[in-house]
């Protein structure tokens, strides 16, 4: 649609011209200003002439009507001038036939804006902290993280993913401590990451009733600074018992990083960091602590050393940065965590500035909203957490038992009902603004009906089913547009670019699958309403076999954005 857009825009800019030769307009400021009006009888297009009125010295409706007077575009049929709009309808025949065209030859890459080439974007996301459990608060970071990277990736930019574990910290004390007392090889062999969770959450309560435990722990993370062999080798080794389960969900999500630098990479990086604050003046002492004062931009200081000297999260950040700017040259750097951590990032943010490094504005923080489930808040400290597998798992399940109802003897089910379980919990999180805070419903996800995943696969797998019953169809043959449920898929799936760039400039995944929903909706009311395989000649068959191609490949460019596996059959 961009193209024909800007056709049309090239038009009206003639237009302009004559009706005032001293004024020019800019091609696409004028296709910027074009809208999709909220009824179709308005128009597939149209223009407001409001704003133009003052350049112009004329009256909306008189430039609407001048502008609409013999007016003429490729793929436009007519114009129309309705109180001060100019109205714009397509020829359905002629627009699919330049969409059908271009979807068909681009296959993997159409929709793909050029925005981003010999650009470098650096994404930080899902950054579990290591054996902590691995739950639904991270679902966010996760699947957002990685849509905003495969839209970059689609775009054109070069990505790196990186997954800034929280590997480093006194919860190692505490999990050295917890597992000398407690703990043996073959009990975490055995129980992986869940044994070292029910190790910190015994040491925790343990710490709790005596206090000399934490004493303890804070001297085996010490031990561990200084390098002790013994509790290396053990914290190495947790880390490894953790990424194995984490990988698991990773995999279940397509998702891998480029890159797990964690935070105790950076212990070396930060001396020189504290030392160039503390050279330009701008740490200051307070009750023993060394901060960063930012009354002056309406925040709390930005912690950096703790009264023992020892480090902080903003400290570490600021030289993750640094050390991420040295090695990748960014031209945008994208943290996606929980809003509740948006004052961390605009502390740093800040002090990145302060500290004069010219590229503190490529730094973005990409917050969202908070997840309950079933109404109910979680909270990891009394132990209402799900954990993102089991929620994986108990999706899947549900799933496996629909489709034994529905068709027991699909071949591959169990994969199947995997991506089907995994895409409906991505879907149905993705769907919202990601700011807001979201209620997760299991029943309503996985729901066949309505906007869900498996609604929008089951979409999927129908044009593939389609396209495997017919015989080939001949590409290059013309198309023939009859009915106006055609016409209308393609002007859906016309749109697909805008949405990739809307999303790109909002972080915003939910953009795709909102548009991915209008997409699902346009092919099943054309496939409802018009005989593929019957058609009433081999043209239209044809012309309907394209179409189905057509929507199959946006479709598929657009899970491919979001998480969400190309399912060919259910
Ligand atoms: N590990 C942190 C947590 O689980 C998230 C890290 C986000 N990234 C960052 N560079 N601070 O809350």
């Amino acid at each position: 649609m961009i193209e024909i857009k800007n056709d049309i825009a090239s038009a009206i800019a003639e237009k302009i011209k004559e009706l005032n030769s001293d004024v020019t307009m800019d091609i696409s400021q004028i296709a910027s200003m074009l809208e999709y009006p909220p009824d179709s009888k308005m128009g597939d297009l149209a223009l407001p002439c409001f704003k133009m009125s003052k350049t112009l010295r004329m009256a909306p409706v008189k430039i609407a009507a001048t502008i609409a007077e013999g007016f003429s575009a490729p793929c436009v049929a007519r114009a129309e001038a309705v109180n001060g709009y100019l109205n714009i309808f397509l020829d359905g025949q002629k627009m699919s036939e330049k969409v059908v065209c271009e979807i068909l030859e681009r296959k993997d890459k159409y929709g793909a804006p050029d925005l981003g080439k010999g650009k470098t974007v650096v994404l930080d996301y899902s950054s579990p902290n290591v054996a902590k459990p691995f739950h639904i608060g991270h679902l966010g970071t996760t699947v957002i993280g990685h849509s905003i990277k495969k839209l970059h990736e689609f775009a054109g930019f070069k990505c790196v993913g990186i997954n800034y574990l929280g590997d480093w910290g006194t919860q190692f004390g505490k999990l050295i401590t917890a597992y000398r007392k407690w703990g043996s090889e073959e009990q975490i062999k055995v129980g992986g990451v869940d044994a070292l969770v029910e190790l910190y959450v015994r040491i925790n309560n343990a710490i709790a009733e005596d206090a000399s435990l934490a004493d303890e722990a804070r001297a085996e993370f010490h031990k561990l600074e200084e390098g002790d062999e013994e509790n290396l080798k053990l914290w190495k080794w947790f880390i490894d018992i953790s990424l194995e389960e984490y990988q698991k969900t990773y995999a279940q999500l397509d998702i891998t990083f480029d890159s797990y630098k964690g935070e105790s990479f950076y212990t070396d990086k930060m001396p020189a960091q504290v030392q160039r604050l503390r050279d330009m003046g701008l740490l200051k002492i307070d009750d023993g602590a060394s901060i960063v004062d930012l009354e002056e931009y309406g925040m709390p200081p930005c912690l950096i050393l703790k009264r023992d000297g020892s480090t902080l999260y903003p400290t570490r950040d600021i030289a993750a940065a640094v050390y991420r700017k040295q090695t990748y040259d960014f031209d945008k750097a994208i943290y996606v965590t929980s809003a509740g951590q948006s004052l961390h990032f605009a502390q740093w943010f800040k002090v990145v500035e302060l500290m004069g490094y010219d590229w503190y504005d490529k730094l973005v923080h990409v917050p969202y909203g908070t997840v309950s489930i079933n109404g109910e808040k979680l909270a990891t400290r009394t132990g209402n957490v799900i954990l993102l597998r089991d929620l994986f798992a108990t999706a899947i399940e549900k799933v496996a038992g629909i489709m034994e109802e529905k068709n027991p003897n699909l071949a591959g089910k169990e994969k199947i009902a995997e991506e089907i379980g995994v895409g409906a919990v991505v879907f149905y999180y993705l769907s919202n603004n990601r700011t807001r805070d979201i209620n997760f419903v299991m029943e309503d996800a996985l729901s066949f009906e309505g906007n869900t995943g498996p609604y929008v696969q089951y979409t999927y797998a129908r044009t593939c089913s389609v396209l495997s019953k017919s015989q080939s169809f001949d590409r290059s043959a013309p198309l023939t547009v009859t009915v106006p449920e055609e016409a209308d898929l393609v002007k859906v799936l016309s749109r697909f670019e805008e949405n990739v760039i809307d999303a790109i400039d909002t972080y915003e995944p939910s953009v795709i699958t909102r548009y991915i929903l209008d997409v699902a909706g346009a092919y099943n009311r054309f496939y409802h309403n018009c005989s593929i395989l019957g058609a009433e000649n081999e043209q239209i068959k044809n012309t309907r076999l394209a179409l189905t191609e057509a929507a199959k490949t946006v479709l598929g460019n657009a899970f491919g954005l979001i998480c969400l596996a190309k399912t060919e059959r259910v």
